[in-house]
């Protein structure tokens, strides 16, 4: 043990939206697996952080003792009554433990299995090659802005069934609420308003003239022979937002700026494009973007910690896809590994509902820029920016071709 820091708390100064962790984070990662692999910090109202494989693995599977009732770790004003009469409808089903969630989210999966999402493969498909016209005869763009940005929040948009024309601010009302708004509460609030009103009218005007859009078809299920109560599909509605666009926009993001700074990589998949598939599943492993918290609602022993009621954790998903246990040459892109077990979905019973989608955004969205755009570097190292927390990726990715 570090004699420096007698108490073995070899994490207490970390702080998830510190700009040089968000960059590489693997080292530091690398250095608490091995020291202090289920750490804590005193930063953002402290939290323990897995580092480990096994420890997520575990962990997850703990419920309800660690619960999902707030998966943001930061804490926020409404969580005040987070051990006691919590109001756990805030965004089903993920902020349900079992056995409430699973009959929510039930009623969500259908809409993403592979066969559900591959209906908007051509529509995908059209909106890049859309985006790609409106830069390549420059010879330059932000690959993270100007790219993969735009596709989410459109597709979503056409998903839920209200159109593209509002997806400028859907990223502005998602980013105030789950990006820049952990820094600000009264944003936060704004922005959850905002989202909580749109989805509350776009739902009467389905109500008043059904379509087979996803709100329509959310109005039609039951659950124990009773319909969704109106507050739950707008809540449903605004996570499924929330959870779909800054997190698939950062795995592209992240991986157009690996595919830019590794020249044998880059060359390799545009040579080899059978390797799309691997490919696309090691930049999930590699570039992993989604982390989430869980609060202990009693007292939970893990290996020689003790996790006390009301103290929250962060499964650290990202970093169990570079234990070393587990994946050979972790820190390193291998777009041929066979075995790729990652975690960057999630395990559990809240495992990601929308894996099907994300990966077939990806997929279009790597094969359409690499059919038109093979050759590709980054501009400006300078430029090149990450967003910082729980969804990490790469925000602006400034290349030249
Ligand atoms: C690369 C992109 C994505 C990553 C890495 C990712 C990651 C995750 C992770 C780690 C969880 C687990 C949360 C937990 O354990 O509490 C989760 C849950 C969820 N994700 Fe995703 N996600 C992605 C894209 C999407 C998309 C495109 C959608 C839908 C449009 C979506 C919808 C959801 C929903 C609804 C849940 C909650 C599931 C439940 O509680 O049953 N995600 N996601």
């Amino acid at each position: 043990m570090d004699e420096q820091k007698p108490d073995g708390n070899e994490a207490a100064d970390l702080d998830i939206f510190d700009v040089a962790y968000n960059t590489d984070p693997g080292p530091v990662w690398r250095d608490l697996r091995e020291r202090c692999p289920f750490a804590r910090t005193e930063k953002r109202g402290g939290f323990w952080l897995t580092t480990t494989y096994d420890d997520v693995q575990s962990l997850v599977r703990k419920v309800p003792e660690l619960s999902n009732r707030q998966v943001s770790v930061v804490e926020m004003p409404e969580d005040r009554d987070l051990l006691g009469d919590f109001n756990t409808d805030q965004f089903p089903p993920i902020t349900k433990d079992p056995p409430e969630n699973i009959p929510l989210r039930r009623a969500l999966l259908p809409f993403f299995t592979p066969k559900a999402v591959e209906v908007y493969r051509p529509f995908t498909q059209a909106l890049c090659n859309d985006l790609i016209d409106k830069f390549i005869a420059k010879g330059a763009c932000d690959a993270a802005v100007d790219y993969a940005q735009q596709i989410t929040p459109r597709v979503i948009g056409h998903m839920l069934g209200i159109g593209t024309d509002r997806a400028d601010d859907f990223v502005q009302w998602v980013r105030g609420f789950i990006e820049y708004g952990f820094n600000d509460q009264e944003l936060r609030a704004e922005s959850h308003r905002q989202l909580v009103d749109y989805f509350t009218e776009q739902l009467a005007r389905r109500r008043a003239e059904p379509g087979d859009d996803f709100i329509s078809q959310l109005l039609e299920k039951e659950i124990e022979g009773e319909p969704l109560t109106d507050k739950v599909i707008v809540k449903m509605c605004v996570l499924t937002l929330a959870a779909g666009i800054d997190t698939t926009w950062s795995s592209i993001g992240s991986s157009l700026l690996h595919f830019a700074s590794h020249d044998a990589d880059r060359r390799r998949l545009a040579g080899e494009p059978a390797l799309f598939p691997t490919a696309i599943e090691e930049m999930l492993r590699l570039h992993a973007p989604v982390s989430v918290g869980r609060i202990a609602m009693e007292d939970v022993a893990h290996n020689d910690a003790t996790i006390k009621r009301g103290e929250r954790l962060i499964l650290n998903f990202p970093a169990a896809n570079r234990d070393p246990a587990v994946f050979d040459r972790p820190d390193e892109a291998v777009l041929d590994r066979a075995k790729n077990r990652h975690v960057a979905f999630g395990i559990g019973v809240h495992r990601c509902a929308g894996s099907n989608l994300a990966r077939m955004e990806m997929d279009v969205a790597l094969r359409t820029w690499f059919a038109r755009i093979p050759e590709f570097t980054i501009s400006d190292p300078d430029g090149v920016t990450w967003a910082a927390g729980q969804v990490r990726g790469a925000r602006n990715v400034p290349v030249q071709f």
